[in-house]
């Protein structure tokens, strides 16, 4: 199935149009930024702009920032805190005027991993981070999705009291305190190990921008359990949210 797949972030709204079978993004992938501030009308407004330059009607898949419950934001952690309480999926299925299923953003990036990425075939428990403004969590159990994990909240015994990990060790974090990639390691090192105690997963995936940096900064792991690159990279998120929209559509034709 050909779905437009779209990607909500805090600095830009991505998609392209995803032949669902395959993962191959049919178009190139479009960018516009994200309005300022992102209150829903804003952002729907923007939505239906990047719908109207691919001149596309149909389903649309969308990756969005905030846990999202039947289609519902529950949270607003990196975004305007007048989402909360939104039906996402209707605002924008009214917007646009096309049918919109919407995903917790990390959820779609792990949901293309595991179908077409680094995760494929992986069985028992699969834990993919994004590293961004936030840090979003996707978690799998025998390739089934936990959905709306929100590992990112996760408080740290940190040496500067206890931290949300999304506050010490997130790529905006890095860069706004100008952490070098040793202690950026360290720090995102010391996540991960709360994360191997906590749930005993088989393997992490780590996805987001600054994962293509991985070597530099993962030599301050001290892990037993595997970990792996996200092998999708930035077009996980577009390409996941079509995938899940695409199962959505399967499921309610059954
Ligand atoms: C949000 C998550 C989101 C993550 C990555 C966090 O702040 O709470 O829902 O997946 O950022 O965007």
């Amino acid at each position: 199935m050909q779905i437009l797949g779209v990607d909500i972030g805090g600095t830009g709204i991505k998609g392209a149009i995803i032949e669902t079978e395959t993962g191959e993004m049919l178009t190139e992938r479009k960018r516009i930024e994200t309005p300022k501030p992102a209150t829903p009308e804003a952002v729907a407004a923007t939505l239906k702009e990047l719908v109207q330059q691919f001149e596309y009607n149909g389903p649309i898949g969308c990756g969005f920032p905030a846990t999202i419950h039947h289609g519902v934001a529950f949270t607003a952690a990196n975004i305007d805190s007048t989402w909360v309480n939104t039906a996402v999926d209707q605002l924008f299925t009214e917007t646009t005027g096309c049918p919109c299923y919407v995903i917790n953003d990390a959820d779609a990036a792990g949901i293309c991993e595991m179908k077409f990425g680094v995760g494929k075939d992986r069985n028992g428990v699969v834990m993919l981070l994004t590293i961004g403004t936030g840090i979003g969590s996707a978690v799998f159990i025998n390739g089934q999705l936990h959905p709306n994990t929100e590992l990112g909240h996760l408080v740290l015994d940190t040496k500067h009291g206890p931290q949300k990990a999304e506050h010490y060790c997130s790529e905006r974090v890095r860069v706004e305190k100008d952490l070098g990639w040793n202690k950026f390691g360290r720090r995102f090192g010391r996540f991960l190990n709360r994360l191997e105690f906590l749930f005993n997963p088989d393997l992490f995936i780590i996805g987001g921008g600054v994962s293509k940096k991985f070597d530099r900064f993962s030599e301050n792991f001290e892990l037993r359990t595997e970990i792996k690159v996200a092998e999708t990279l930035n077009q996980a998120g577009i390409i996941g949210a079509a995938l899940n929209a695409a199962n959505q559509i399967a499921s309610q034709q059954q």
